[in-house]
C-alpha cells in the first residue's frame, strides 16, 4: 500500500488530499478563496498568497485527520512545484518541507498541468464515454489506460493540447497564443456582468440561450504553409462579444451597466458554443491524426457540460472527463500524479525551488 499526501497551493485554492495506491481519495479538503477574489473580478495576487498561509497549517491537519491516516504511515508528500503564482506557490512548497524535513519524508514535485491529468486516474467508469454506449454505472472497477491518449487541459490559466504516451510523457501539439479558455469565459462573463468567474456563470446563463444566435468566430490557426495547426487564440472572440454588445447598447464600455433588453442568453450561449466547437474540434482531429486510444479533458473548464457533451460526441474515441469535485484546483489530483512520480523512483531536494513558469513539454 503507498499513501501519498499532496499539497495544491498554486493559484486560490488551499488544498490537501491523502491518496491510497493511486486510486482511492482517503481525503480531499480544497479551501477556496473564490469568493474573496470575486470582489476584484479576478485573482488578486498578494491577497492569495496572505490567505494560503493561514489557510495551509489547518487544511493539511484535516486532511490528515479525515483520512485517519497519521504522518508516520505517509510514504511520500506530492506538491506542486508549478507552474502558477509565485507568492501562493512557496506557500504550498515551504509546508511540503517542512513535513518532509521534520518525517523524514520524500518529496516529490508535481507540474500543475500534470496534476490535472491525474485527475483522470481517480475518475471511476462512469466518467469514460465511449460513442454510441449507455454510460457506465458508478463502481469502484477502474478500465485500465492505454497510451497513447490527447489530453485536453483547458483551466484558467491554461490551455494545452498533449499527445501522452506514457505516464509522465507528453508531446506538446499545441496551446493558445492570448487568452486561456477559462480566462476567456471569465472576461466574457465580465463584459456581460455575469459574477466571477465567469465559466460556471454562463453556462447557467446559457441554459436559457440559443447557441445560434449569433454567429461568433471559431479561430482555426494555420501555419506558413497554410495547414491547420494545434494552436487557440481566444482573444478575437472575446473582443468580438465586445462589438455586438456595443453593437446592441451603442457606447457600451466594459463594467458598464447592461440595458435589460441585452439578450445575455444568447450572447453566453453563442460564446460558449464558439469555444466548445474549437476546443472539440482540435482535440478530435489530434485523436485521429495520432490514432489516440482515448481523449481526456481536464482543468476547471472541462467542468463545462456543453463542452463534455460535444466531445463526447465528436471525438471518434472513448473520451474520460473528471468528477465535477476534481476538475478545479485540488491536491487529489496532484497526489495521484504524485503516486506514479514516486513509484518510478522521483526523489526532489529540500532545498527545490518554486517554477512560475514550467512547460508540461
Ligand atoms: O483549473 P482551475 O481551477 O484553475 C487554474 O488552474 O487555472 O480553473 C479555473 C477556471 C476558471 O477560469 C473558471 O471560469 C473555469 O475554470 N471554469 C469553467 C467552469 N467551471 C470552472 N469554465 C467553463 N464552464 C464551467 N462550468
Ligand atoms: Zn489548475
Amino acid at each position: 500500500m503507498t499513501t501519498i499526501l499532496g499539497i495544491e497551493s498554486s493559484c486560490d485554492e488551499t488544498s490537501a488530499a491523502v491518496i491510497v495506491d493511486g486510486r482511492t481519495i482517503r481525503s480531499s479538503i480544497v479551501a477556496s478563496q473564490v469568493e474573496i477574489h470575486a470582489q476584484y473580478g479576478g485573482v488578486f495576487p498578494e491577497i492569495a498568497s496572505r490567505i494560503h498561509i493561514e489557510s495551509i497549517y489547518p487544511v493539511v491537519e484535516q486532511a490528515l485527520q479525515q483520512a485517519e491516516v497519521p504522518l508516520g504511515e505517509v510514504d511520500a508528500v506530492a506538491v506542486t512545484k508549478g507552474p502558477g503564482l509565485a507568492g501562493s506557490l512557496v506557500v504550498g512548497a515551504n509546508m511540503a518541507k517542512g513535513l518532509a524535513l521534520s518525517n523524514d519524508l520524500p518529496l516529490v514535485t508535481i507540474n500543475h498541468l500534470e496534476g490535472h491529468i491525474y485527475s483522470l486516474w481517480l475518475a471511476g467508469p462512469e466518467y469514460r464515454f465511449v460513442p454510441g454506449q449507455p454510460p457506465a454505472e458508478k463502481s469502484d472497477v477502474f478500465v485500465p489506460i492505454e497510451f497513447p491518449v490527447i489530453v485536453l487541459v483547458v483551466s484558467g490559466g491554461h490551455t494545452e493540447l498533449l499527445l501522452m504516451t506514457g505516464h509522465g510523457e507528453y508531446r506538446r501539439l499545441g496551446g493558445t497564443y492570448d487568452d486561456a479558455a477559462g480566462e476567456a469565459f471569465d472576461k466574457v462573463g465580465r463584459l456581460l456582468g455575469l459574477p466571477y468567474p465567469g465559466g460556471p456563470s454562463i453556462q447557467k446563463a446559457s441554459r436559457d440561450g440559443d447557441p445560434a444566435a449569433f454567429n461568433f468566430p471559431r479561430v482555426h490557426l494555420r501555419s506558413n504553409q497554410g495547414e491547420e495547426n494545434y494552436d487557440f487564440s481566444f482573444s478575437g472572440l472575446k473582443t468580438a462579444v465586445l462589438r455586438m454588445l456595443q453593437t446592441i447598447q451603442p457606447g457600451y464600455q466594459p463594467d458598464d451597466p447592461l440595458d435589460d433588453d441585452v439578450p445575455v442568453a444568447d450572447l453566453a450561449a453563442s460564446f460558449q458554443a464558439a469555444v466548445v466547437d474549437v476546443l472539440v474540434d482540435k482535440a478530435a482531429r489530434a485523436a485521429r491524426e495520432f490514432k489516440a486510444l482515448e481523449v481526456f479533458v481536464a482543468g476547471g473548464v472541462s467542468a463545462n457540460a456543453a463542452l463534455r457533451k460535444a466531445m463526447i460526441e465528436r471525438a471518434g474515441v472513448p473520451v474520460r472527463v473528471p468528477p465535477l469535485s476534481l476538475c478545479t484546483d485540488n491536491a487529489a489530483m496532484i497526489a495521484a500524479a504524485g503516486h506514479y512520480r514516486y513509484l518510478a523512483g522521483q526523489r526532489d531536494s529540500l532545498d527545490f525551488d518554486i517554477r512560475a513558469t514550467w512547460p508540461l513539454a
